[in-house]
């Protein structure tokens, strides 16, 4: 039997932590809660299966449109989450995880924002793999992002429009230097991609599950990345 391959990057959309809590009677804030738990267990799980990138879609940009409470719930959940991780420092540092938060940085409570800088500091010489956290972020406003720089370049003199090809928006995007994800992984029973990694996902393989992501667990992730393996990726060729 061939050996399993293990997609080097893994997108997931973390859904279904209302519906989760609904059908126990709780909050949302208590689904998203149980939902953190899960991203965690999931986190550590990816580094020791030998995945190189995982990026986690933890709050999009149209997620200011949900009530108040909801929003600031989550901000205090990130921010407990960021906490808990200054004090496991070492620990995490030890799993080798190197952390990115990906996202448009205005509109994130100045406090959050400062806790992902240091965490990035902190971890920048983990070279097992990368974990990005999206918060804040929207695919189309990330090439919107790109493209502001590269524009800024152009006024600048320092780039020709006519040189442009599509490593320079790749370079200019949150996830710069990384690869692009072989696999991304929703739970919840939706099927669509919700401005996730809209750029970087042209040739990822999708994977959907109706499980509902405080239910999702390792061997999920496991049947996911057994899915994939059956897939044949001919990225536009024969
Ligand atoms: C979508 O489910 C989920 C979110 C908008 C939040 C995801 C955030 C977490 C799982 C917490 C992650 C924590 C850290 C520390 C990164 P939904 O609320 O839309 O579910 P529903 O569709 O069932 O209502």
């Amino acid at each position: 039997m061939e050996e399993r391959r293990v997609p080097a990057h893994i997108g997931i959309i973390m859904d279904g932590n209302g519906r989760w809590a609904k059908q126990r009677g709780l909050s949302r804030s208590e689904g998203h809660k149980a939902g953190a738990k899960v991203f965690k267990q999931i986190c550590d799980y990816a580094g020791e299966i030998g995945i190189k990138v995982i990026t986690f879609y933890a709050f999009s940009t149209e997620n200011w449109k949900r009530p108040p409470e909801e929003v600031s719930s989550l901000m205090d959940l990130f921010r407990e989450y960021m906490h808990e991780a200054e004090d496991r420092k070492a620990e995490n540092l030890q799993k080798g995880m190197r952390m990115h938060f990906i996202g448009h940085r205005e509109g994130i409570p100045e406090d959050l924002l400062n806790l992902f800088d240091t965490s990035e500091e902190e971890s920048k010489d983990a070279d097992k793999y990368d974990v990005n956290i999206a918060i804040n972020y929207g695919g189309r406003l990330e090439i919107v992002d790109a493209v502001k720089q590269l524009g800024e370049k152009i006024k600048s003199g320092e780039l020709d429009p006519a040189d442009i090809t599509e490593s320079d928006i790749s370079a200019h995007l949150y996830t710069a230097g990384q690869s692009d994800p072989d696999l991304i992984i929703r739970p919840s029973g939706e099927y669509r991609l919700s401005n996730f990694l809209t750029w970087q996902s042209a040739y990822s393989e999708l994977w959907f599950s109706d499980i509902l992501w405080p239910d999702f667990t390792p061997a999920d992730l496991d049947k996911a990345i057994d899915d994939y393996n059956k897939r044949n990726r001919r990225f536009g060729g024969v």
